[in-house]
C-alpha cells in the first residue's frame, strides 16, 4: 500500500506501543532519533562479503529537524542491517502482522521500479516477486507490507531494494500488529461485548448444515456465540429448505439454529420468505417461470400458506424477517425515463400473481406474526448514484404508500474492496430514516480481488469500519450482519469475512470491534447486555495429554500453575 502524505516525525520512543484510531497497534522499531547524524549503519551483501553500499543517519531532506536513514546501494542484494535488540521473529511476524515504513527517493533516482526484500536473519518475511513501481520521487511515501510468519533466532532485521546505483531514505520503520489482542476466551475482547454496549445487534449468517450447533465447545461455535448477538440461517430458512414438497415442512436444521441462539441469548433474523432463488421444484423449476401453470389465486394461497406456517412455527423465536428478497431486476435503465419508477425481476411470483405479490407477502407476514419486524432485502442498492439504488428507494416508498406493513430496508452489502463510497452509502442509509423505516446491513462481506503485498487486508478493515460506523451513527440502523463466519466457509472467493480460514481474527475484525468500542466509550448507551455473553469454556491438558480440567473458565486457566498446557487443542503458556 502506498500512501502519499506529508511525513511528520512520529513520536520517538523505541518499542513504544501507539494505539491507532483504526484497526491496529503500531510498534515503532526505528525512527533514527536516538542515532547521531553521521552514524553509519552496517550493510550486508547476501552473496559476497564486501559491499560498497552505505547507510548513514542524516537529516530528513524535507525536514531538517528529523533524522532518517540515507541508503546508497552500489551493489545488488545489499541490505541494511538493523539491530532488533532482543526482539525475536516470533514477536514481530504473524498471520496479520505488517511492516510499515516511510520511503523517500531523491529526484535523481530515476528508476522507480525496484524489488523490496525484508528479512529477519536469513528468513524472508516479505519480498516483492518482481520489480514494482515504488511511487514518485521527491516526496515521502508510506509503505505497508504483510509479513510472513517466521521463527528465526536472529535479532537482525535486513531491509533492502534489490537494485544497483539506487539511493533512498527510510524512516519510521514500524510493525503494525493486528492479531495480538484477541483472546476468544475473554468476553471483553469480543465483538458482541462492545456491540451490546452500543445497544446494537451484530449478526452472522450460520451454515447450520456444516457446523454441529449442538456442540458449544468447538472453536467455530465458540467464535459465533462469543462474538455475535444475532444469527441468520445462511440457507436453512429458505423456501426449498423449509417446504421441499407442497405442504411438507422440514424445520429440523432451522430449529437447531433457533435452539443454539436461545441457549446463547442471541436474536434470530429470518431469511427469507419470498424469493426467486432456492425455490423448490414444485413451485418452479428455475424460480423464474410459472412452469407449473399455477393460477393467481392458487399462487397467492401457496405464498400465504408458506408464510403463515413458517412464521407461526418461529413465532417468538425469530424477531424479524426478510419477507421479500431480491425482487428488483438488475436492469433499471428504465429509470432514465421514469425517475420515480422501478422494474421488478422476472420471478415465478411476479409471473403467477402480478406486481402486487409484494403487498400480499407483507400483509400475510404481518397477520402471521404482528410482533415481527418485516424487511425487504436486496443487493446492489447500497449507494446513491446507481439506478438500482434509486429504484429500491422508489419501490419502498410505493409500498409504504400502498399501505404495506413494512418496517425496514435491508442492504445486503456484498462488496469488493475499493467499491465502497462512504458518502454515497451514508446518504442512502440516511434517507430511509425520513420514511420512518429501519435500514440495516443484512449480508456484509467484502471480497479482496488481489491480495498483492497483503496491505489490502487493512483496506478491507477500513471498509468494514466505515460500514459499521454508518450503522452506529444512525438510530434507525439497529442491526449489522456479516454473511459467514470464516473465509473458507464464505459463499464468495476473496477472503471477504472477519475471520481467516484458521479462525484468526483479521484486521477487519479489529476495525469493527474498535468501532463498537469507540462508540460505546463516547456515545454508546452503555446498557448491560440483556443476557450476559457466556464465559467461553476451555478444555485443558498437560503436554503428556493428561486432562487437567474440562470446561474451565478463562480465569481458571490463568490461575493454573505456571507452565505449558494444551488449551482447546493449542499449546498455551500460562505465566
Ligand atoms: C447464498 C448462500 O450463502 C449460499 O450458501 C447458497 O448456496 C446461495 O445463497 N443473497 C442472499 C443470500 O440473499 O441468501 C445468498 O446466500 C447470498 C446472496
Amino acid at each position: 500500500m502506498t500512501v502519499n502524505y506529508m511525513k511528520k516525525p512520529l513520536l520517538s520512543c523505541i518499542f513504544a506501543l501507539t494505539a491507532l484510531a483504526s484497526a491496529a497497534d503500531e510498534r515503532m522499531l526505528f525512527d533514527f532519533e536516538n542515532y547521531q547524524t553521521g552514524d553509519m549503519i552496517a550493510m550486508r551483501d547476501l552473496f559476497s562479503s564486501t559491499t560498497e553500499s552505505t547507510a548513514e543517519v542524516t537529516a530528513d531532506p524535507l525536514n531538517a529537524g528529523n533524522k532518517v536513514l540515507h541508503v546508497t546501494n552500489r551493489s545488488w542484494n545489499t541490505h541494511v542491517e538493523l539491530p532488533l535488540d532482543g526482539i525475536g521473529a516470533d514477536e514481530l511476524t504473524g498471520d496479520y502482522q505488517y511492516i510499515a515504513f516511510d520511503l523517500y527517493r531523491p529526484v535523481s533516482d530515476t528508476d522507480r521500479y525496484k524489488q523490496l526484500s525484508i528479512r529477519i536473519g536469513n528468513d524472508t518475511v516479505y519480498a516483492d516477486d518482481g520489480f514494482y513501481d515504488q511511487g514518485d520521487a521527491g516526496q515521502w511515501l508510506g509503505k505497508t507490507y504483510r509479513m510472513k510468519r517466521v521463527s528465526s533466532s536472529s535479532d537482525k532485521l535486513y531491509f533492502g531494494f534489490n537494485s544497483i546505483n539506487a539511493e533512498f531514505y527510510i524512516d519510521n520503520v514500524r510493525i503494525i500488529s493486528t492479531e495480538e489482542d484477541y483472546d476468544p476466551t475473554d468476553p471483553e475482547q469480543t465483538l458482541r461485548y462492545h456491540a451490546d454496549k452500543c445497544g446494537k445487534k451484530i449478526g452472522v449468517a450460520v451454515p447450520a448444515w456444516r457446523i454441529d450447533l449442538n456442540d458449544d465447545n468447538q472453536d467455530i461455535t465458540r467464535t459465533i456465540y462469543s462474538n455475535f448477538n444475532m444469527v441468520v440461517a445462511e440457507n436453512e430458512m429458505k423456501i426449498d429448505a423449509l417446504q421441499p414438497n407442497r405442504g411438507e415442512f422440514n424445520f429440523y436444521s432451522a430449529d437447531q439454529l433457533t435452539a443454539f441462539a436461545a441457549r446463547h441469548g442471541m436474536d434470530v433474523r429470518g431469511h427469507t420468505l419470498v424469493w426467486h432463488s432456492q425455490v423448490p421444484a414444485w413451485i418452479s423449476a428455475d424460480g423464474k417461470k410459472n412452469d407449473k401453470g399455477y393460477s393467481r389465486a392458487e399462487m397467492l394461497q401457496i405464498m400465504k400458506d408458506h408464510i403463515t406456517t413458517v412464521m407461526t412455527h418461529f413465532k417468538g423465536k425469530v424477531t424479524e424477517w426478510d419477507v421479500v428478497n431480491e425482487c428488483l431486476d438488475d436492469d433499471q435503465s428504465a429509470i432514465r425515463t421514469n425517475p420515480s419508477g422501478y422494474t421488478l425481476r422476472k420471478s415465478v411470483w411476479l409471473a403467477a400473481i402480478g406486481d402486487d405479490y409484494l403487498d400480499s407477502a407483507f400483509v400475510y407476514a404481518h397477520r402471521a406474526d404482528p410482533e415481527a419486524r418485516l424487511y425487504i432485502n436486496d443487493y446492489g442498492v447500497e449507494m446513491t448514484g446507481s439506478a438500482k439504488t434509486q429504484a429500491y428507494y422508489n419501490l419502498v416508498k410505493q409500498l409504504q404508500k400502498r399501505g404495506a406493513p413494512i418496517d425496514g430496508v435491508g442492504l445486503q452489502c456484498h462488496l469488493t474492496v475499493g467499491e465502497l463510497d462512504s458518502t454515497a452509502f451514508a446518504n442512502n442509509v440516511k434517507r430511509y430514516a425520513a420514511l420512518g423505516l429501519n435500514c440495516i446491513v443484512t449480508e456484509l462481506d467484502i471480497s479482496i480481488p488481489d491480495v498483492g503485498d497483503g496491505s489490502v487486508y487493512l483496506k478491507q478493515a477500513e471498509e468494514y469500519r466505515i460500514v459499521t460506523n454508518v450503522m452506529l451513527n444512525n438510530g434507525h440502523c439497529p442491526n449489522l450482519l456479516v454473511w459467514g463466519v470464516k473465509d473458507d466457509m464464505s459463499w464468495r472467493a476473496g477472503e471477504p469475512l472477519l475471520f481467516s480460514s484458521q479462525l484468526a481474527a483479521k484486521p477487519a475484525f479489529f476495525a469493527m470491534r474498535n468501532a463498537y468500542a469507540g462508540y460505546a466509550a463516547t456515545t454508546g448507551i452503555n446498557v448491560a447486555p440483556a443476557i450476559a455473553p457466556p464465559a467461553a469454556l476451555a478444555d485443558v491438558y498437560d503436554l503428556g495429554g493428561r486432562p487437567v480440567g474440562k470446561g474451565l473458565t478463562r480465569q481458571q486457566v490463568n490461575s493454573l500453575p505456571k507452565g505449558l498446557y494444551i488449551v482447546n487443542g493449542k499449546v498455551t503458556v500460562v505465566k
